[in-house]
């Protein structure tokens, strides 16, 4: 699976603060309609984008708690929340929520539970941290919402075969809603979030996700160092010839502890 050290924090870093992720937490945000004074816990906190926004909506009678197993990301978002002491990063993992039973109005995991093997059992824990009557978030990728313009289309499919070696499921939001309502919780909003670059410019997501595909697919399922630098070119000679293409849907779930 992908590795969250230094430069993997770093890349992500940059990507959030693209205006396609910018884009994602607004709807996020608005699904979530933050109260003042509201306990929140963000599973999966990464570099803390989303818990310093969930932390102003919240404001300092509430409180704001991210969780990540990657000190990298951690230490991101620990400096991302600085002035706001309401908002503490600690770690985590989604498996075993360092926190007490109800101890949270709402809890949110964005781009998270894909890495997660055991998802009944994320599910349980996510249900045991929220009050009743609590709210919970969970956005993922369907990795087969991908539609990316190559030329050499063979070479594509082995790049993002290897590619989604790093996910538990790259096709989880799938399996989401039921999980949900089999794990005690009422589903009570589902969105689409689509990322569409039609133009491979430096404020897109695709710039930053091809680096990240680039660096992890090599020596696995048979793909070489020179596949991928023909893979990389070949986006880079649809860019030139005006065919880039890019189209990759999140999926949003909004979720209520049934009674
Ligand atoms: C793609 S990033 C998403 C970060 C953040 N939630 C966001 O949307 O901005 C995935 C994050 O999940 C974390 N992660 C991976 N496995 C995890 C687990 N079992 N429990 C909690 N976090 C996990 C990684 O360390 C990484 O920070």
């Amino acid at each position: 699976m992908l590795e969250f050290g230094d430069d993997e924090a770093r890349r992500l870093d940059r990507s959030y603060a693209t205006s396609d992720v910018v884009g994602q937490r607004a709807q996020t945000l608005d699904m979530l309609c933050l109260q003042r004074g509201e306990r929140v816990l963000d599973i999966g906190s990464g570099p803390g984008h989303l818990l310093a926004a969930m932390a102003e909506a919240v404001g300092p009678a509430g409180a704001v708690h991210g969780m990540d197993p990657s000190e990298a990301m951690n230490a991101l978002a620990r400096e991302r929340c600085a002035s706001m002491p309401w908002a503490t990063v600690g770690t985590g993992d989604a498996l075993a929520l360092p926190f007490g039973d109800a101890a949270f109005d709402v809890a949110v995991s964005t781009q998270v539970y894909e890495y997660v093997p055991d998802m009944p059992a994320a599910v349980a824990e996510l249900r045991r941290v929220l009050r009743p009557g609590g709210r919970a978030l969970v956005l993922d990728t369907d990795w087969d919402s991908l539609v990316w313009n190559v030329a050499d289309r063979a070479l594509h499919d082995r790049i993002i075969d290897a590619w989604e070696e790093h996910l538990a499921d790259s096709r989880l939001p799938r399996r989401l809603g039921g999980l949900l309502r089999r794990g005690g919780f009422d589903v009570t909003e589902q969105r689409v979030v689509p990322i569409f670059n039609p133009r491979l410019h430096a404020d897109t997501f695709s710039v930053t996700i091809k680096e990240t595909i680039a660096a992890f697919v090599p020596g696995r399922r048979g793909v070489t160092a020179d596949d991928t630098a023909a893979w990389l070119a070949d986006l880079q000679a649809r860019a030139a010839e005006d065919e880039y293409f890019f189209s990759l849907n999140r999926y949003a779930f909004l979720a209520t502890v049934r009674g």
